[in-house]
């Protein structure tokens, strides 16, 4: 038995003063501040700390392979990156290779969980609609995989046309699941880089430029009715604009079930490191956009129309991103995040501007607990879920450097940022892994996680 004693627990509905009792790897209860425990209880020191349930990542690329180029890491790599940013939890994707059925990419990335020093769900992917697809759906449902990433762009790849889209949601929403959608009109991307490459150029300094905005909501808005004809939930991964998330959040008004994620970068960098000396290492999809935007799009995390944030996690090294930099349509697309997702976000939302570490936890936490049906058993710190804890410093200052994280990569966007507030000690199913800052448990215990049918019928309708 353990018990966390003497900090702030902080979850999405309420924050206040309590210790935290742990048995096999769950909260067995939630005690008032001092509760005389088990002699024997093993003491885990929170005072002065915030006490939050650990970190769900929604939106994690895991040894990614796009075009040419795979991403670095390995499940150990990621999690241990994870663990050390305060997420307990990640979602990767089973992105099927040209020609590969989904199910058996996700069969063969669903074993890599135990490689994991946390655990860790999948989103399967569908890019063309055959006969077998409801079937591979089925069977994946079957196997508690049941978000189904879809893309609108990146034609020859990973693009699905209308008819898939809809194929998919038809079933997904039937098997208790639900499409998450990567949303740029392809041909207003392909008319905007031809007209980049004839003109200002293609290359990284010109990101933005290839993928406007109008495309992101052209796309979302089509999505949307696809949705809305099929009585069937939907969940927009990365959106990266005001325009983007009220096109969503007016059709949860007209009664759809629909989900916005943001991810770290959009709320915290702007198109401005584009005109920097290494534009290419902030080249991501959608773009970095307007400081303008990014202003919007984080007043919605204060506004409640934004549902998840995410990290969209890809592992590049400068050697990838540099490869292609004179052009874009050929550069290896994301940022590595998986470890900085909370803390700059944190940093800048909490600490700076006043975001509740309550909003926090449900945007980082909880709703992604839920909108991946793993909800209660994590993102929350309630008696039954699984002891996956993070235990911050929120007056903590640090600085991003790259020597002091722990991604399989070179470089961070965010290097000399200056920070505020900082996850100190982790556990993972009562597990203390990271203590003051140090890895103090390497060994991979990660489990494959089954989705439960989602159902968004309750309480949680946002
Ligand atoms: O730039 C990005 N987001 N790369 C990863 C693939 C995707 O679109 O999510
Ligand atoms: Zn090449
Ligand atoms: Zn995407
Ligand atoms: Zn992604």
């Amino acid at each position: 038995m353990k018990v966390v004693r003497g900090g702030t627990v902080v979850e999405a509905t309420w924050s206040g003063p309590a210790d935290l009792l742990i048995e096999d790897g769950k909260i067995l209860a939630v005690l008032q501040p001092g509760t005389p425990v088990d002699d024997d209880a093993e003491i885990i020191d929170a005072t002065g700390k915030l006490v939050l349930p650990g970190g769900v990542d929604p939106h994690c690329h895991v040894g990614f392979t796009s075009g040419e180029f795979t991403s670095l890491d390995s499940y150990l790599e990621c999690t241990t990156a994870a663990v050390f940013g305060g997420t307990t939890t990640i979602v990767d994707f089973a992105i099927p290779r040209p020609g590969q059925r989904p199910l058996d990419a996700a069969e063969s990335q669903r074993a890599k969980a135990t490689e994991g020093l946390c655990d860790s769900a999948l989103h399967a992917c569908v890019v063309e609609w055959d006969d077998t697809t409801a079937e591979q759906l089925a069977t994946m449902a079957d196997a508690g995989i049941r978000t189904v990433k879809m893309f609108t762009t990146y034609a020859g790849e990973t693009m699905a046309d209308e008819h898939t889209i809809l194929n998919t949601m038809q079933t997904t929403r039937d098997l208790g699941g639900m499409v998450i959608i990567h949303c740029e009109s392809d041909a207003i991307v392909a008319d905007a880089q031809n007209l980049a490459a004839r003109t200002d150029g293609i290359d990284a300094s010109n990101m933005s430029r290839t993928r406007p905005e109008l495309a992101e909501s052209a796309s979302v808005a089509a999505v949307l009715a696809i949705a809305e004809s099929q009585g069937a939930p939907v969940y927009f991964v990365h959106q990266s604009s005001s325009d983007a998330v009220e096109l969503v959040a007016d059709a949860r008004k007209r009664g759809l079930v629909a989900f916005t994620e943001a991810v770290a970068h959009h709320l915290v960098l702007d198109d401005s490191e584009y005109s920097g000396d290494e534009p290419e290492r902030f080249v991501c999809c959608p773009p970095l956009r307007s400081a303008d935007v990014v202003t919007g799009l984080g007043t919605h995390l204060f506004t409640g129309q934004i549902t998840t944030i995410g990290s969209d996690h890809c592992c590049y090294d400068l050697t990838q991103k540099r490869s292609h930099r004179h052009d874009v349509r050929h550069m290896p697309n994301g940022l590595p995040g998986v470890e900085t997702r909370l803390p700059v976000v944190f940093s800048k939302y909490v600490s700076e501007l006043g975001l509740t570490a309550s909003r926090f936890v449900e945007l980082t936490s909880t709703n992604p607990a839920r909108t991946n049906g793993l909800y209660p058993r994590k993102g929350s710190l309630m008696p039954g879920s699984d002891a996956d804890i993070a235990l911050w410093d929120a007056d903590f200052e640090w600085t991003v450097d790259i020597d002091d994280l722990h991604m399989a990569t070179d470089y961070t966007p965010y290097q000399g940022r200056r920070m505020r507030g900082k996850p100190v000690t982790v556990l993972v199913g009562g597990r203390v892994v990271v203590h003051d800052g140090e890895l103090v448990d390497a060994t991979p215990r990660g489990r494959h996680l089954e989705a439960d049918p989602l159902d968004f019928s309750g309480a949680f309708t946002m």
